[in-house]
């Protein structure tokens, strides 16, 4: 009986085959669900789990550190949107931090615009904070705090170096019981080298970015370099399962651009994601199968 890559639950117990621990084998697999993951529909595979996510939890919190749109002109590629849109509209608390004045406005409209609450559905808080998300989130979380079985889902999809480490620390802290807020953190893997070598400030920058531990970091290379980030996860921030869902360059698959690197304590997390995986490309080969219940948690 298999053990699958990160979750420590049995394939056999779901039918279904997990990602399996070798990325290289990982990424050959990804690839033969018919479209590996694209940037394009990055977006897509986030609203997907979190669709995935309701099912077992009927309620949670979602919170965007990042919440501005990368393409403002493809709506259909703005996660924050997708999430909010996403039926049923199980998800209770939503908190989205942005940088650029243009775009918080955007997150303005897009809360706004949101239709009205139906019956049965729950009531919705929808906050938006303009600002550095790094100097902002403290504040946020010390005034509302997160209740230990608050079911909590942090998107941290900076750019390349935007996220700092302390922050991502913070938000693995925040609960000091029941699980910890899942986290899926953007790990900018294909082009960190080439941004190492513009930056001006450079230890300064990575000091911030991924702590002092950033030699260790840079000296190894492409997928051990995903697998060393990801252990950190584990290790550090001490996450019970963690890992790392290859985005590659286009439709036909292309070169592996960056990985979204899935942190929880809840150990149907990384399956669902996978699942996810699989439904945002629309693959369905033996993704029917898979058997998980809310009554399996
Ligand atoms: C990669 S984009 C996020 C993409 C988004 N998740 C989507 O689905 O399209 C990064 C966003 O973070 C914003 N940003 C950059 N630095 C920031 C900071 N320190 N705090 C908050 N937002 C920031 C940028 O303006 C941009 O909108």
């Amino acid at each position: 009986m298999e053990r699958s890559a990160a979750s420590g639950v049995t394939e056999s117990e779901y039918l279904f085959e997990m990602p399996p621990q070798d990325l290289r084998a990982a990424q050959r697999k990804f690839k033969q669900l018919g479209y590996p993951i694209w940037t394009e529909n990055k977006a897509k595979l986030i609203e997907r789990y979190l669709y995935f996510f309701v099912q077992i939890t009927h309620g949670g919190i979602y919170i965007d550190a990042f919440a501005g749109s990368q393409e403002p002109d493809n709506p259909h590629m703005w996660a924050a949107k997708l999430v909010l849109e996403s039926k049923p509209r199980w998800l209770r608390r939503f908190y989205l931090f942005e940088l650029n004045q243009a775009k918080v406005r955007a997150l303005q409209r897009l809360r706004d615009n949101q239709p009205a609450r139906k019956p049965k559905e729950p009531q919705r808080i929808i906050r938006i904070y303009p600002g550095d998300f790094n100097k902002n989130i403290g504040r946020v979380l010390a005034r509302n705090p997160i209740k230990p079985k608050e079911p909590t889902f942090c998107l941290l999809d900076q750019r390349t170096f935007e996220c700092d480490w302390a922050s991502v620390e913070l938000i693995a802290n925040h609960k000091t019981s029941g699980n910890k807020i899942e986290l899926f953190y953007f790990f900018p893997n294909s082009w960190l080298d080439r941004s190492v070598s513009g930056l001006k400030d450079k230890a300064a920058t990575l000091k911030r970015w991924w702590g002092a531990d950033w030699q260790a970091l840079l000296s190894r290379r492409g997928l051990q370099r995903a697998k060393y980030a990801t252990e950190r996860f584990k290790t550090e921030l001490g996450y019970e399962y963690a890992y790392p869902f290859p985005i590659f360059e286009r439709q036909s698959g292309g070169k592996q651009m960056y990985f979204m690197i899935h942190a929880s304590d809840h150990k149907d997390a990384t399956l669902l994601m996978y699942r996810a995986y699989a439904k945002a490309v629309g693959a369905q080969a033996g993704i029917e199968q898979m058997e998980f219940s809310a009554a399996s948690k």
